[in-house]
């Protein structure tokens, strides 16, 4: 028998810590809090996404009255860089979540369809992403999906 453990590494900051770039994907992930469409949980998700022609992406989760036709912010945001810029690489990703019109204060951590297609990002970006998940005071910053997504399923898997 042998056993193996798993390490993430995460980088757990304040706002006036963040780069420029960091700030400016957070900025975005917050405006699109505004957007989302959340009548069912009231939990308002924003995702900014960084890409490699500079270009910031917003996504907002979109809810439905059957509840699993919805989708979360961080897919809306990537599924839609990948159709206006499917040569583009993704670099960064911050999320963050909204109640009742305030930033939670804890951080908003994806779901596991959301990591598996951050994963897929990675794949399609040939470079780790970095992950930013925000909460009203704190930024846990993530500089791979790997670090989130350990022993997940991809590309060379369907190889055999
Ligand atoms: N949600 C996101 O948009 N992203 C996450 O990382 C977690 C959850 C959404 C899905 C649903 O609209 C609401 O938050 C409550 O689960």
């Amino acid at each position: 028998m042998e056993i193996t453990n798993i390490v993430a590494k995460i980088i757990i900051c304040e706002q006036n810590e963040l780069t420029i770039e960091q700030k400016s994907i957070v900025e975005a992930a917050k405006k699109a809090t505004l957007s989302s469409y959340a009548p069912y949980s009231h939990y308002n998700v924003g995702a900014g996404v960084l890409l490699d022609n500079g270009k910031i992406i917003m996504g907002s989760n979109q809810e439905n009255a059957a509840y699993p036709s919805g989708i979360c912010a961080e897919r809306t945001a990537l599924f839609y860089a990948g159709t206006a810029f499917p040569e583009a690489k993704v670099k960064k990703i911050a999320i963050i979540a909204s109640h009742n019109g305030e930033f939670t204060s804890s951080i908003c951590s994806p779901c596991g369809a959301c990591r598996q297609v951050m994963l897929e990002s990675q794949f399609r970006a040939g470079n780790p992403i970095e992950v930013l998940l925000c909460s009203s005071n704190k930024i846990y910053i993530f500089e791979s999906v790997d670090d989130l997504l350990p022993f997940g399923f991809d590309y060379s898997d369907l190889k055999g």
